[in-house]
């Protein structure tokens, strides 16, 4: 099934003035009334091209999966506001409804559900790349290894172009096995026997969570995870998955797009950030407890510290998902009778830091990631897993984004310019005269 995206209007055109001439560019504008101007004929009318470092200002594509507002702390995944998602579905509907642009009729989810079950045996080629892994090896490596690993044991989904059903296959199948691949490297680095999926007696959640600790799991840590998965679904075209969108656009495949987007993931200022602030938390607690000497090193320019799980490129107000999340960590610490220290210290940096000029001034919020490692320690998921599961909750999104992309018939291999600043022309010398 492919997801139209309605086509961008066109609004009044923007005028650029350089060097005596007067340019006219298109300016679309999107559903929700964001405009963007089409600066593709810029470089041929003028010979200039744009600098946007970061791509503060850069609209890399259209796209009609997820809308978010910054300003406003909005977040809709097709349509739908990220708190209803949140407080009535489940992740698996989540992810059809990122795929296929609908929430899922009965039907349509027993099928999906079908095909997750489908595609929930390993293969033992993979269970083997997972083990050979030193034991101490970073879970986000194995995971990007093991999810390119799979373009050679399906090498039936391993083209750029797939037809729609093998599309209907392959996104599940990724789903079902990022999801074995996480339990698996976790019970590997224990030395424990790795347990397979059980699609017929468990859902998608609760399965994984029985596939890492090998025991029953409480429908409470569940409905946790399902919550904190909800809100990782999606994020338009964040760094993680515009590298999916930029690997794919090379007609890559699938496994190799996602891999990317996983290793995108990775870094602390990303993905990797949940992890990053548990470590923040406990080097505070370990130094006395005294968060507020934290904010002044946050503050120093002449340090590197950073308020990890503070700030965002597009929340200029709050992040909802940080909102939704602060409430759920108040929630299941309460259910599980679990008091951690690191809460309060999380509390108390985050209500210094919100009066605090430097942070007012720059609009640094929470984020996503500065309560969600707090859940995840809760529900006995370790540090070093953290940004796995961001992975797992994003995966739909990536897939959904890779889906829309090579459904766009003009799509162009994505190829940025530079303005070049290194040495003019000079020549070869040999070794003996070199200074
Ligand atoms: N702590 C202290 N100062 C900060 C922080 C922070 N967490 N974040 C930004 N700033 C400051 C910068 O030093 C800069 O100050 P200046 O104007 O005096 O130079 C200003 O705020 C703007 O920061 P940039 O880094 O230019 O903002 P950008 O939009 O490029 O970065 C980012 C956003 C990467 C999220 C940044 O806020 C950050 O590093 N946060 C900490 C890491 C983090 O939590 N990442 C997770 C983000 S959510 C996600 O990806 C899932």
């Amino acid at each position: 099934m492919t997801v139209a995206g309605k086509m961008p209007m066109t609004s009044k055109p923007a005028e650029l003035n350089y060097d005596g001439h007067k340019i006219e560019f298109q300016v679309t504008e999107g559903s929700e009334g964001e405009r963007g101007i089409d600066i593709n004929k810029l470089r041929d009318a003028t010979g200039l091209v744009t600098i946007d470092n970061g791509f503060m200002n850069t609209a890399a594509t259209s796209s009609a999966v997820t809308f978010l507002d910054g300003e406003k702390g909005i977040l809709r995944y097709r349509g739908y506001p990220i708190e209803e998602l949140a407080e009535k579905s489940t992740f698996i509907e989540v992810s059809y409804l990122l795929l296929y642009g609908e929430l899922p009729t009965a039907t349509r989810l027993k099928w999906f559900e079908g095909q997750l079950a489908k595609h929930s045996d390993t293969k033992e080629g993979i269970k083997t790349i997972i083990k050979a892994f030193p034991k101490e090896a970073h879970p986000m490596g194995i995971a990007s290894a093991a999810v390119v690993a799979l373009s050679g044991f399906y090498p039936e989904y391993s083209e750029g172009h797939l037809t729609e059903a093998q599309k209907d296959e392959v996104f599940p199948l990724l789903m079902a096995q990022l999801k074995n691949i996480a339990a698996y490297q976790y019970r590997a680095s224990q030395g424990k026997d790795l347990v397979d999926a059980q699609p017929k007696k468990f859902d998608y959640v609760t399965d994984f969570l029985f596939q890492m600790t090998g025991k029953d799991v409480d429908p409470e840590v569940s409905k946790a995870l399902n919550i904190l998965l909800i809100l990782h679904a999606d994020h338009e075209q964040n760094c993680s998955t515009s590298s999916v969108r930029l690997v794919g656009s090379s007609q890559a495949n699938v496994f190799a797009s996602i891999s990317a987007g996983v290793d995108a993931l990775w870094g602390p200022l990303h993905g990797g950030a949940n992890q990053a602030v548990i470590e923040m938390l406990q080097e505070i607690q370990a130094d006395g407890g005294d968060y507020k000497k934290f904010i002044l090193k946050a503050k120093n320019k002449d340090d590197n510290f950073r308020l990890m799980g503070f700030g965002h490129r597009v929340y200029k107000n709050f992040d909802p998902r940080a909102k939704i999340i602060k409430k759920a960590c108040d929630t299941i610490l309460e259910k599980l009778k679990i008091k951690d220290p690191l809460l309060a210290i999380a509390k108390g940096l985050e209500e210094e830091a919100l009066k605090d000029q430097y942070f007012v001034e720059r609009k640094l919020y929470p984020n996503v990631d500065f309560y969600s490692g707090i859940i995840y320690k809760a529900l006995n998921i370790p540090t070093n897993m953290f940004t796995v599961m961001f992975a797992l909750g994003r995966l739909p999104g990536w897939e959904a984004q890779w889906k829309e992309m090579v459904e766009t018939p003009s799509i162009k291999i994505g190829r940025p310019r530079q303005i070049y600043v290194g040495s003019t022309e000079r020549h070869y010398q040999a070794i003996t005269e070199r200074k």
